[in-house]
């Protein structure tokens, strides 16, 4: 495994509890994430349509699992490469509907060798680890493993229009050191070690590129968090 493979698989492996303390603090606004879901799946689906849907890099599942317990007869595949964050999902399958499927595998290879396909794509704070030259083959991906009408749904985190790089991964180890007060430093300094060496957001003006070349239409920004980090975004399959 790449150096940088390695301590992007560490942090949800050996230091998932980093992780955990996050998901615990609602440091990355989960909590107005799972609202902006909640609300776009009853807008489609109401409360009694059944869907499919296809959780890449689930983690624990707790965000879908909160969401989705308020939605009948839906049917759940959640992909991870992390076994021990699969072991956290596993503890929240009650809210995945009858049937849920926890598969651990990457989630590239997943989509590629897969023939399934599904009503809604959620994407949780992954995509932002394929950089701009990798992301155009992931929607490829993801589009083929659309149903018609089918939705990508997207809670990443994005620069800023004006914003390099470099300036972003600086606010973000800003952010963490003073405004995740809650978190031991230890946490901190693994979660900041993980954010400099693996994160590569795009823009949402490239995002918008890429999934329309891809064959993805009508993407538009559901939710901003307040500290402008991450945004949900969705679009259609035709
Ligand atoms: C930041 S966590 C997000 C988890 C969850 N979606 C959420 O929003 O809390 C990233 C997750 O992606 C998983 N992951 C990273 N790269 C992956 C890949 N190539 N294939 C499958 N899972 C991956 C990690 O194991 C981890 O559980």
């Amino acid at each position: 495994m790449n150096p940088r493979k390695n301590l992007e698989y560490k942090l949800f492996t050996t230091g998932w509890n980093a992780y955990q303390a996050v998901l615990e603090h609602d440091y990355l606004w989960h909590s107005m994430a799972a609202t902006a879901l909640n609300q776009l799946l009853a807008d489609r689906f109401g409360t009694t349509i059944p869907f499919s849907f296809l959780d890449l890099a689930c983690g624990d599942s707790a965000t879908t699992s909160a969401v989705l317990q308020n939605f009948s007869l839906v049917n759940y595949v959640g992909v991870d490469s992390s076994p021990t964050a699969l072991i956290e999902a596993a503890r929240n399958k009650n809210g995945l509907g009858l049937n849920p499927k926890l598969i651990e595998a990457d989630l590239l290879e997943f989509l590629a060798n897969d023939q399934v396909e599904f009503d809604v794509i959620y994407v949780g704070l992954v995509a932002h680890h394929f950089g701009a030259d990798n992301l155009q083959h992931f929607f490829d991906l993801i589009s083929k493993r659309l149903k018609p009408g089918g939705l990508l749904i997207a809670y990443e985190t994005f620069l800023l229009p004006d914003e390099t790089l470099e300036e972003h991964i600086n606010r973000l180890c800003l952010i963490i050191r003073y405004l995740w007060s809650e978190m031991p430093p230890v946490f901190k300094r693994n979660i900041i070690e993980h954010a400099t060496t693996c994160d590569l957001p795009v823009s949402m003006a490239v995002w918008n590129e890429k999934t329309a070349k891809s064959g993805l239409t009508d993407t538009q920004i559901v939710m901003k968090s307040p500290d402008r980090l991450c945004a949900m975004v969705i679009s259609s399959w035709k």
